[in-house]
């Protein structure tokens, strides 16, 4: 049966990903010091928007580059079962940065391979 069907993988607009994270409050310098997690990430369509809003705000408050790198590994995760849609995310990431803060290196992300059942339950 097709991933679409098996694993619901349609993904959602950027716009509706802006929506929603203006929704839940994921904006300005209080995003700082917070954790978050994209429970079933597919290729990356919340965590583009999470990581892009994360290194604007460093680089409204001048956060210097291997702050940016050492906070992007601390507070942001995501879980994803689909090893290929896991591995696009990443790779998306990987160019956001690279494009953002000219930071060339992949980051250690806390994007994990699992079922978020188990990844919650043994966290
Ligand atoms: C509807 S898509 C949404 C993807 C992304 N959050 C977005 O908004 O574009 C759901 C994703 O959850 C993944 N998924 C389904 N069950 C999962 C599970 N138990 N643990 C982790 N990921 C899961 C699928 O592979 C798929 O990529």
């Amino acid at each position: 049966m097709a991933k679409h069907k098996t694993l619901g993988q349609v993904f959602t607009p950027t716009w509706v990903v802006d929506e929603i994270l203006d929704l839940v409050g994921y904006e300005g310098d209080d995003i700082l010091d917070k954790y978050i997690l994209e429970p079933s990430s597919g290729d990356g369509a919340f965590l583009t928007e999470i990581v892009s809003r994360y290194i604007d705000v460093c680089l409204s408050n001048q956060i210097e580059t291997h702050q940016i790198i050492a906070r992007l590994e601390k507070y942001i995760y995501a879980v994803e079962l689909d090893k290929i849609e896991l591995d696009k995310s990443i790779q998306n990431l990987n160019q956001l940065v690279k494009q953002k803060i000219s930071i060339g290196k992949a980051l250690n992300w806390k994007i994990y391979n699992q079922n978020t059942l188990d990844f919650l339950k043994n966290t």
